[in-house]
């Protein structure tokens, strides 16, 4: 069995979904289901015995230390963040409280559980960590992509606090010996994406007739990475990444954020065209930048296809396609995130059913 932090949200439900979809083996979940955990996410999942749903902060090391005693779990996967960038502007405090002193205490209490392991589990035992991109800071147009090697230059409170982790990680392999990997991943997209990052937001309001707020002049560059294809990264390295080592995921998929708008406004002008017959980009509008908006992301992922022989399934116009059919296709999750109803979710699945 393994254990994932922040399976509710985006990444963490779409790795869940897929594991149990293609592995017998269990997942215990432990989430705090903040307002980016959707529990409804794993909705396929109900009166499924291989997932083992716990409502928790990966902060309670005493939660931890029970979860990993009884279960026994070979791997830790920690997905579990803060993890939107203007939200860090605005309040960047709960961003340390997760990111790092809970990173700090689930290592911890990781750590204790894994040297009461016998000699062959401690050596079999894994600690991943899923890191981001954002870490190396903004890459000038010209520059070559991000490699592992590349210098941390954090500037948000978020990547800031997400290359804290990283450290902290690190420091746990070098000081205590604990077995760890660490993914840095390029911008992610793909189903149950919360409707608050750039792509999910652009589709939704534009259904809803609102503008497609652009920040700056749009021409910020993010290097686009369908989740699945994420799941995937995360999955070949537990399986055969060495430990101690960082590997860059990416899609190859540079492009700047007007063109993204462009291209989901054209997705949906043929597979739902507006009433009135004009594009859905009518509807873009240009607003005041976010403060230290970084300019350019790209990830060099040679080194997890060159050492592991990993590579994205999908391009981006396939994956934007599939994505933009998923929000169509799915408009009553869409509703629940919009009125808060996915937080009834928990408490009819989990709360009143255990009465
Ligand atoms: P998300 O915000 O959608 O989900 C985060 C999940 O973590 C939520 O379910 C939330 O309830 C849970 N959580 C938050 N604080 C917690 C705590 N203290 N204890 C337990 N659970 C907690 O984020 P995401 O986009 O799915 O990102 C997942 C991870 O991947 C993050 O670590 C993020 O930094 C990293 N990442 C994200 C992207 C991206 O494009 N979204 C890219 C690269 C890396
Ligand atoms: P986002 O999805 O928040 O991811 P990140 O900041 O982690 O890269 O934003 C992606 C890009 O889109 C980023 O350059 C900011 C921009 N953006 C907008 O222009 N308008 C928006 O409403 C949002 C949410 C983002």
């Amino acid at each position: 069995m393994i254990l994932v932090t922040g399976g509710a949200g985006f990444i963490g439900a779409n790795f869940v979904l897929d594991w149990l979809a293609g592995s017998q083996e269990p997942v215990i979940n432990l989430d705090k289901l903040t307002y980016a955990g959707n529990a409804e996410n794993l909705s396929s999942l109900a009166g499924d015995a291989r997932h083992i749903f716990v409502h928790g902060d990966i902060g309670d090391a005493s939660l931890v230390a029970r979860l990993l005693a009884e279960h026994q779990p070979r791997a830790v996967v920690n997905f579990a963040a803060e993890s939107h960038v203007d939200r860090s502007i605005h309040g960047p405090e709960d961003f340390i409280q997760t990111n790092v002193v809970g990173t700090l205490r689930l290592l911890e209490a990781v750590r204790h559980h894994w040297l009461t392991l016998d000699d062959l589990e401690r050596e079999a035992f894994r600690f991943l960590h899923v890191s981001t991109d954002e870490v190396y800071g903004s890459l000038a147009p010209d520059a070559p992509a991000f490699t592992e090697e590349h210098v941390y230059e954090p500037n948000s409170p978020y990547s800031a606090s997400k290359a804290a982790s990283d450290h902290l990680v690190r420091a746990w392999h070098h000081t205590y010996g604990l077995p760890v990997l660490t993914t840095n991943c390029s911008n992610n997209y793909g189903p149950h994406h919360f409707p608050e990052k750039l792509i999910p937001l652009m589709i939704v309001n534009a259904l809803a007739g609102k503008p497609l707020p652009i920040y700056g002049d749009g021409m910020q560059v993010r290097d686009w990475l369908y989740v699945k294809d994420h799941c995937s990264a995360i999955r070949r390295v537990l399986a055969a990444g060495e430990v101690g080592e960082t590997y860059n995921v990416g899609g190859w998929n540079e492009k700047p954020n007007l063109d993204i708008v462009h291209t989901v406004c054209g997705l949906l002008d043929e597979l739902r065209p507006r009433a009135d017959g004009q594009s859905y980009s009518t509807q873009i509008t240009y607003v005041k930048d976010r403060p230290g908006h970084d300019r350019r992301y790209a990830i060099d992922a040679r080194k997890i296809e060159r050492e592991l022989g990993w590579k994205p399934a999908e391009t981006f116009e396939t994956g934007i396609r599939k994505t933009v059919q998923w929000y169509l296709d799915h408009a009553e999750w869409v509703a629940h995130v919009q009125t808060g109803a996915y937080r009834d979710w928990v408490q009819t699945q989990y709360v009143d059913a255990a009465k």
